[in-house]
C-alpha cells in the first residue's frame, strides 16, 4: 500500500522528504540532511522537536494509562490540564470539552452554539457567521465556515450555508436584521492564517465581539493557530482584552507533540446543557477525546511556559522579524509585509496571486534545497518558527528568503 499525503498534488511534487528525527528547530532527514523547521511543522511545535521534558512526560504516561473512554470516566492528566489551562485563561471560560484536532474543536464549538439556543428554547437561532478569507479546518462543518478557496471548490454543493461578513459595518447590518436566526460568530482572532497570514487590529476584534454581545450572538474565538504565544501573548484575544463565549485550541496545546484539542466555553453556555432532561446533553465525542498522552504532553508544555523564558524567546523572534521585514519591504518583489508576535509574512507581487500561485512551485523546492522548511501559501511566504530557534538560524531563514527573491 502507498501513502497518500495531505495537501499534496503528487503528480507534480517531488517525493516527500523522509524525516528520521527532530531536535529543537531542526528536522534531520534520511541521508544526513538537516532542515530548519521555519513553520513549526504546520504551526504546531512550540518548544522544539523531541523536547525531552515533553517526550518523557508522554513516555511516563504511556506506561501508566495510554487511553480510556472519556464518557463516564476521567483521569488525572485531563483534570490537571484543565486546572493548569484555567490559570492562563479568563475565569469566565470555565468549561472545557476535549477533542483531537483543530477541525473537531471548531465543529464542537459550532454544534455547542447551535444546541445552546435549541436547548434554551430558541431553535430558530441556528446559523453561524464567519469572516471573509477565513480558514477553520477541513471537515465538512469547518470547511463550510471557511472561505471559498481551491480547498473547498469541489464541495460547493455539500457545504452548509453560512453567513459571511467582511467588516464591522457588514456585521452590524447583518445582525440588526437577522440576529433572531443567528446562533454564533466564529473568527480567527487577529490573524487569518491559512488565508495568507492576513492580520487585523485588536480594535476590530473587540468591535466584532461587542456587536455579537449586543445582539445575543455567541462569539467563538478559533485560537487553534494563534494560541500559546504565537501572537506574542498567550492568546490573541488578550491583545483586544476580550473574553469570547467559546475558544477553540489545538496545534500548540501539546507543544505540537500529540493530536489534542479543546473547546472551552462559559458557564452560561454549559448550563444550557445541564438538565434533568437527558435529551439535552451534548451528544458528541471522539474515540480519543481527552487522550491521556495528549493531556500529559500539554501539561509538560505548560510547565515549560512556567519554567523557561518562553516569552523572552518570543520577544527575540519578534525583534528579528521586525528588523528583517523592514529590509524585505524595500525589495521590489515584495508587495507587503506583516507581522504579529512570532508570525511574519511577506506577500510577493504575482500576476496569479492566491494559493495556487506558480511562485510557490518555484520557491518551495528552493527553500528545501537551502535547508529551510518554508511552505508558502501561494505568493505569501511566511515563517512561524518554534520558539527555540536560534537568532542565527532565524537570520539564515531570512537570508534564504532574500536570496530567493533576488533570483
Ligand atoms: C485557525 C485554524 N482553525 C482550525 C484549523 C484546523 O486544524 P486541524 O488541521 O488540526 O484540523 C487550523 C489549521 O490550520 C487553523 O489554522
Amino acid at each position: 500500500m502507498k501513502i497518500w499525503h495531505p495537501y499534496t498534488q503528487e503528480a507534480t511534487e517531488v517525493a516527500p522528504v523522509e524525516v528520521e528525527r527532530g531536535e529543537g528547530a531542526y528536522l534531520y532527514t534520511r541521508g544526513g540532511g538537516r532542515l530548519i523547521d521555519a513553520i513549526s511543522s504546520w504551526w504546531v511545535n512550540l518548544h522544539g522537536h523531541a523536547h525531552p521534558l515533553i517526550a518523557e512526560a508522554i513516555a511516563a504516561q504511556a506506561a501508566r494509562l495510554e487511553q480510556v473512554i472519556f464518557a463516564g470516566f476521567t483521569h488525572q492528566p485531563a483534570e490537571e490540564l484543565a486546572s493548569r489551562l484555567s490559570k492562563h485563561l479568563p475565569p469566565a471560560l470555565s468549561r472545557i470539552f476535549f477533542s483531537d484536532n483543530g477541525s473537531t474543536a471548531v465543529e464542537v464549538a459550532m454544534k455547542v452554539a447551535v444546541q445552546y439556543w435549541h436547548n434554551i428554547g430558541r431553535p430558530e437561532k441556528h446559523r453561524i457567521v464567519a469572516l471573509e478569507n477565513a480558514y477553520h479546518g477541513d471537515t465538512i462543518g469547518a470547511m463550510s465556515v471557511s472561505a471559498d478557496s481551491p480547498f473547498t471548490a469541489a464541495f460547493h454543493k455539500l457545504r452548509i450555508p453560512f453567513l459571511r461578513v467582511g467588516s464591522a459595518a457588514d456585521l452590524e447590518r447583518l445582525l440588526e436584521s437577522r440576529h433572531r436566526e443567528i446562533a454564533g460568530m466564529i473568527v480567527e482572532p487577529l490573524v487569518q492564517g491559512a488565508g495568507g497570514m492576513v492580520m487585523y487590529s485588536p480594535e476590530l476584534l473587540s468591535h466584532y465581539r461587542a456587536i455579537c454581545a449586543q445582539h445575543d450572538v455567541l462569539f467563538i474565538a478559533d485560537e487553534v493557530f494563534t494560541g500559546f504565544g504565537r501572537t506574542g501573548r498567550m492568546f490573541a484575544c488578550e491583545h483586544a482584552r476580550i473574553v469570547p463565549d467559546m475558544m477553540c485550541l489545538s496545534k500548540g496545546l501539546t507543544g505540537g507533540f500529540m493530536p489534542l484539542a479543546a473547546t472551552i466555553c462559559t458557564e452560561e453556555v454549559y448550563q444550557a446543557f445541564w438538565n434533568e432532561d437527558r435529551s439535552l446533553a451534548f451528544f458528541h465525542g471522539h474515540s480519543f477525546s481527552g487522550n491521556p498522552l495528549g493531556c500529559a504532553a500539554a501539561i509538560a508544555s505548560l510547565k515549560i511556559f512556567e519554567n523557561e523564558p518562553v516569552f523572552g524567546r518570543i520577544a527575540t523572534i519578534e525583534k528579528i522579524h521586525s528588523e528583517r521585514l523592514a529590509r524585505l519591504e524595500r525589495t521590489p518583489a515584495v508587495s507587503a509585509v506583516r507581522m504579529l508576535g512570532t508570525i511574519a509574512a511577506v506577500e510577493l507581487n504575482a500576476p496569479d496571486a492566491g494559493y495556487l500561485s506558480e511562485l510557490r512551485v518555484r520557491l518551495y523546492p528552493f527553500f528545501i534545497r537551502h535547508g529551510v522548511l518554508l511552505r508558502p501559501l501561494g505568493n505569501v511566504v511566511y515563517t512561524v518558527p518554534p520558539y527555540v530557534i536560534t537568532s542565527e538560524d532565524l537570520h539564515y531563514v531570512y537570508d534564504v528568503i532574500e536570496k530567493a527573491l533576488s533570483l
